[in-house]
């Protein structure tokens, strides 16, 4: 690929601070890297690749002379700035879910629909952290047997709400270890040593905005609208990764076994599945890694034919930032 002019939009934040670092791993070719965020960070240094880069004030004019994107400073920005970026020529790669459900926008995880990408006429979208992870796991199984119906309960850790998330959950734990008082101002309720069954806003059928996009991204990026999903996402104190459990109904029989080795052949899936040894997908293990990790596989007796299983992943990484490197280095531009 040759090298691109780049620029991340959101660079401050927990996935731009990844993107960053995920761009300096995979040692992705650029020719210059431009960072963006509000006028609260005009000036700070950011560090990629050995050189510190000063971080500019987002405005109209930032997109001049930038090949590609990546939006990560949430979706009021994208809905302002990524059609003034394309009328820029710049291609962009949205984190946010300003575009996702838009039927020009292909929603894109590359282990799962990277033939979408060349649809593209702009804007890319990357999904939502909770669904990159099981669309990963989910397609395999999909492919050999016909996915009717799932039941996903989600265990999401703080970073998924952004960096200052991750600074109210240290802080509290601090403060209530302490017998100190505490003023949250981003969890509603305490976050430490808690579990919340909310993220996002309610619905007016009582699911939360984090529930519905797991169920309507899932099937856009599955192309397979009869899908039947329904999804309770919970925050939890964990600082890193999300745990999903996750209940299928298939249309034919897929035992255990055959699952196991659907696993084995699947890009960016690992298989940790020996209760034996108590060996399955833990959070603090998935943590700052590239892959998906499925274990606790068995099947669900409630149905006719159906599989029970755990799926870990990094939600900054697998579930943000690198999703959007994936997408790039997939694009043929
Ligand atoms: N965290 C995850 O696991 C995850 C996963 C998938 C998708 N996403 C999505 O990715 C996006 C970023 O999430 P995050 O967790 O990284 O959030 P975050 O930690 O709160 O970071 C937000 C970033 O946006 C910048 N920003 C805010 N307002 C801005 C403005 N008006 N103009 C320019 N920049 C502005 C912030 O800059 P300042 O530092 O200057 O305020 C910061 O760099 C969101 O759309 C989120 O839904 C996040």
């Amino acid at each position: 690929m040759a090298p691109k002019r780049i620029a991340i939009v959101g660079a401050t934040g927990a996935v731009g601070m990844e993107l960053l670092k995920v761009l300096e791993q995979r040692n992705f070719p650029m020719k210059t890297l431009s960072l963006f965020a509000s006028a609260r960070s005009k000036g700070k240094k950011l560090n990629c690749k050995g050189e510190n880069i000063a971080v500019q004030e987002l405005t109209a004019s930032s997109f001049k002379g930038i090949d590609t994107a990546f939006f990560c400073a949430g979706a009021s920005v994208s809905r302002q700035f990524a059609p003034i970026a394309v009328k820029n020529d710049c291609v962009v790669i949205d984190k946010s879910s300003a575009f996702r459900m838009n039927k020009d926008v292909p929603l894109v995880v590359p282990e799962v629909n990277p033939h979408a990408i060349a649809l593209h006429k702009g804007i890319i979208a990357s999904p939502n952290c909770s669904t990159i992870q099981m669309v990963v796991a989910l397609k395999p199984l999909h492919d050999y047997s016909r996915i009717k119906r799932l039941i996903a309960t989600t265990f999401q850790s703080v970073s998924g709400a952004g960096a200052r998330a991750i600074e109210e959950m240290k802080s509290e734990t601090l403060a209530i270890l302490a017998g100190k008082p505490f003023n949250r101002s981003i969890f509603k309720h305490q976050i430490a040593f808690n579990a919340i069954p909310q993220i996002d806003v309610f619905g007016e059928d009582a699911y939360t905005g984090e529930e519905t996009k797991m169920s309507e991204e899932t099937k856009k990026i599955m192309e397979d609208d009869a899908m039947k999903i329904s999804a309770t996402c919970v925050r939890i104190p964990v600082f890193r990764s999300h745990s999903e459990s996750i209940n299928v109904e298939f249309e034919k029989e897929l035992t255990a076994e055959k699952a196991r080795k659907l696993f084995a052949k699947a890009p960016g899936i690992e298989l940790q599945d020996d209760v034996s040894r108590q060996i399955y997908p833990l959070a603090t293990i998935a943590a700052n890694k590239d892959l998906v990790y499925v274990g606790r596989l068995r099947r669900d007796n409630t149905v006719k034919y159906g599989l029970a299983m755990w799926v870990v992943s990094d939600n900054v990484r697998k579930g943000a930032a690198l999703n959007a490197v994936q997408i790039l280095e997939n694009l043929k531009i």
